[in-house]
């Protein structure tokens, strides 16, 4: 698909997306379209593109007129001990797919090109949002979330996009994002799409190329201990039952938790109770070798 023929256009291709490597070319290849007023979405990914991404992409080519992806694996949110250097990688993968969604663009920098040398400057989301679950010091910690902010914040200002898009999968990602966009006036709408699971329930994620086979039978506890909290916590009133059901099941597929939380699904504060708001239930385990996490959101009745 060429510039002068964004979807509007009517010109479709199943042709690889195209890769830009530099901001400036991103900013120029989309300056026309800004002009002409035409909408923009983008979603940002780190590769290795899976149905969970191509369910946000899909999404994006309904509502926007252009559609960028990034694709970047992003340094600073990796700890020094995690999965950096295996993150699974395959761009020319990557951009067939994303041609195959009808993706108009793909950002593609180099680590230079985001992080120039002297690079000085953090977006970071303060309180009770960052420093827990995931970004708990003893866990991810919260410069896991110092990484996503600033990254996803630069890729706002390259793209401009009007729409970007995330998975609920990273649900405490989703509400940093939507916190950092709110306080710092980010003019773009954060449209958050359900997660995507395999038939037996286990959320998709790239990470899952990890498991070994009898770990990948062992991982679909985590949606299974998931849908028993929902289930029986609406079957007592009682978000406690709903978490002795979900230890119960990760108990027997010997998975010990990192942690298995219910917290308010907007501000991510600790809850006690079924509060008459949504409530996240937030599971991380690691199942051989994989660091999996997965999540639900207990609605309030009727709501
Ligand atoms: O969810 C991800 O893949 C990453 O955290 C993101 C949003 C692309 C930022 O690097």
């Amino acid at each position: 698909m060429t510039l002068s023929s964004f979807p509007g256009d009517t010109v479709t291709s199943c042709a690889p997306a195209r890769a830009l490597r530099g901001v400036e070319d991103l900013r120029a290849a989309l300056a026309p379209a800004r002009r002409e007023g035409r909408t923009i979405g983008l979603v940002p990914t780190m590769g290795f593109l899976h149905e969970g991404h191509l369910s946000l992409l899909r999404a994006a080519r309904d509502e926007c007129d252009v559609v960028v992806m990034s694709l970047f694996v992003n340094p600073t949110q990796f700890g020094p001990n995690e999965d950096l250097d295996r993150y699974p990688r395959d761009e020319e993968r990557d951009l067939r797919l994303a041609g195959e969604a009808g993706v108009d663009l793909v950002f593609a920098p180099e680590v230079a090109e985001l992080y120039p040398d002297g690079f000085a400057t953090a977006v970071e989301v303060d309180g009770g949002l960052t420093s827990v679950l995931d970004g708990d010091p003893a866990r991810r910690g919260p410069g896991h979330f110092r990484g996503v902010t600033t990254v996803v914040a630069k890729l706002f200002n390259i793209v401009g996009p009007d729409v970007a898009y995330f998975g609920q999968k990273d649900a405490q990602q989703a509400a940093v994002i939507r916190r950092m966009v709110r306080d710092l006036d980010f003019p773009v709408r954060i449209q958050v799409m359900p997660i995507v699971r395999e038939e037996d329930g286990l959320a998709l994620s790239s990470r899952n190329v990890y498991l070994e086979p009898a770990d990948r039978e062992r991982a679909v506890a985590l949606s299974r201990a998931l849908a028993a909290a929902e289930q029986q916590a609406r079957a007592h009133d009682s978000l406690a039952a709903g978490l002795d059901a979900a230890r119960i099941e990760l108990a027997a597929a010997a998975i010990e938790p990192e942690y298995l939380e219910a917290r308010d699904a907007e501000t991510l504060a600790p809850v006690a109770g079924l509060t008459g708001r949504p409530i996240l239930v937030a599971v991380a385990a690691k199942v051989g070798g994989a660091r999996l996490i997965d999540n639900v959101v207990i609605e309030p009745q009727g709501g």
